[in-house]
C-alpha cells in the first residue's frame, strides 16, 4: 500500500512528494472515451463496475499517488429529488431550478445508502483493488446552491447572489438543506472505505471575503467538525480562492488544496499547520516537456517548507491534454522530489 498521499495529509514526511490529478479519470483519456462511448455520464455515474474501471485508468496510466472515485458533485443533489440532465457541449442542466420555499420545501435530505447506494458500492469495489488511498469527495454547499439556483452552470451567477442578497433567509434554508444532505453523503462514503474526503468549493472565488464568511464558510465549517470522528483526512478546495485562505483555513480542513494564481510559498506563509495541495496551472501541462519540467521544480521549491504537500493542478485538468504530458508530470514530480 503506497500511503505517501496519507502521509503528506496528516503533514508527515514523505520519501517524496505525492502527486494526484484534479479530474484525472476523464475525456482527456482515449480509454475513458471508449468506456463513456456507450453510456451517458449519468449511466456510468450509476454502474459501479464502469466507475471502479475509469477510476483505476488514471492510477495505471499516469501512476499517481491517490485514486479519487469517479462521481460527481451533482449526484446527491438529483438525489434531493431534483431533476438532472448533462447536455452535451453544456455540461449540467437542473431544468427546474430552486427559486422559491416552496421549490425548496419539495427536496429532501437523502438517505445516502438508499438513494446513492451505487456511490457506496463504488468505493467498496474500488477498496479491494486500489494499492493507493481512495479520495471520496462532495462540491461545498455554496458551489451546489449555484447549480440548483442557477440551474446550471453560470458565468456571472445573477439568480445566486439575487437570493443572497434579497432573500437571504431562502439562501440559508437552502444551505442548511444541502449541509445536512452533504454530512451524510460524506460520513456514508468514509464507512463504505474513503479514506480522505475531499470538498470541492468551486465557485467559492465569486464572493467577497465578508460574504464567504456569511453565507458560504459557516456551512463547510459545519461539515467538517461534523467528519472529525471519521478521522480521515478533510481536504478543502475553494478555487480562485488566494483571498479566502486565511478564512478557508478556518474551516478545519486538514489540507487546503490551491489553484495557480496563488505562490505556494506566499499561501504557506499565510497559514500556520496545514498542509498544502496544489498548485500548477493545468494549462502549464501544454508547455514544452523541458519547460514543464523546470515549473514543476520551481513549485516544489516555492512548497519546500510547507508541512505536507501534495502536488496537483489548481485545478481540473482539461480535456485537451495530451496524456503524456500528464505522464510526464508525474514522472518529474516523483524524480525531482526525492532528491
Ligand atoms: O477524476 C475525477 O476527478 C473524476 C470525478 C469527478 C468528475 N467531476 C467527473 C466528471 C469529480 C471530482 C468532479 C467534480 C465536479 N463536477 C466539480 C468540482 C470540480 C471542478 O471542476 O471545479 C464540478 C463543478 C462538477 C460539475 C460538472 N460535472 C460540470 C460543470 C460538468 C460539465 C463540464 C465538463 O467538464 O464536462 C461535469 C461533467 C463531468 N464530471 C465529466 C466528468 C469526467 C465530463 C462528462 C463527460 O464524460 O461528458
Amino acid at each position: 500500500m503506497n500511503d505517501t498521499f496519507l502521509k503528506a495529509c496528516r503533514g508527515q514526511k514523505t520519501d517524496y512528494t505525492p502527486i494526484w490529478i484534479m479530474r484525472q479519470a476523464g475525456r482527456y483519456l482515449p480509454e475513458y472515451q471508449k468506456v463513456r462511448g456507450n453510456v451517458t455520464f449519468l449511466e456510468l455515474c450509476k454502474t459501479p463496475e464502469l466507475c471502479v474501471e475509469v477510476t483505476l485508468q488514471p492510477i495505471d496510466i499516469l501512476k499517481v499517488d491517490a485514486a479519487i472515485l469517479f462521481s460527481d458533485i451533482l449526484i446527491p443533489l438529483e438525489a434531493m429529488g431534483t431533476p438532472l440532465e448533462f447536455h452535451e457541449g453544456r455540461g449540467p442542466v437542473f431544468p427546474e431550478p430552486i427559486k422559491s420555499q416552496t421549490d425548496l420545501d419539495k427536496l429532501i435530505i437523502p438517505d445516502p445508502e438508499e438513494h446513492t447506494g451505487f456511490v457506496m458500492e463504488t468505493i467498496k469495489l474500488l477498496r479491494k483493488e486500489l494499492k493507493v488511498p481512495l479520495i471520496g469527495f462532495s462540491g461545498a454547499p455554496f458551489t451546489c446552491a449555484t447549480y440548483l439556483i442557477e440551474g446550471g452552470s453560470s458565468k456571472v451567477f445573477w439568480e445566486t447572489k439575487k437570493m443572497m442578497y434579497t432573500a437571504p433567509d431562502l439562501f440559508h434554508n437552502m444551505m442548511r438543506k444541502i449541509t445536512d444532505t452533504t454530512t451524510l453523503y460524506l460520513k456514508a462514503q468514509a464507512k463504505a472505505g474513503a479514506q480522505a474526503l475531499q470538498i470541492f468549493d468551486s465557485w467559492a472565488g465569486i464572493l467577497a471575503p465578508r460574504d464567504f464568511k456569511t453565507f458560504a464558510l459557516p456551512y463547510v465549517k459545519e461539515i467538517i467538525r461534523d467528519l472529525k470522528d471519521t478521522g480521515l483526512p478533510i481536504i478543502y478546495f475553494a478555487n480562485n480562492g488566494a483571498t479566502l485562505l486565511e478564512l478557508s483555513e478556518s474551516s478545519g480542513a486538514d489540507v487546503l488544496g490551491l489553484d495557480w494564481r496563488i505562490n505556494i510559498g506566499d499561501a504557506a506563509q499565510r497559514v500556520g499547520d496545514v498542509a498544502l495541495q496544489g498548485n500548477l496551472d493545468p494549462f502549464s501541462l501544454l508547455l514544452p516537456k523541458n519547460e514543464l519540467k523546470k515549473r514543476i521544480a520551481a513549485i516544489l521549491d516555492d512548497a519546500k517548507d510547507v508541512k505536507g504537500h501534495i502536488f496537483n493542478l489548481g485545478h481540473g485538468i482539461h480535456q485537451f491534454t495530451p496524456p503524456e504530458q500528464a505522464i510526464a508530470a508525474v514522472e518529474y514530480v516523483h524524480e525531482l522530489s526525492r532528491k
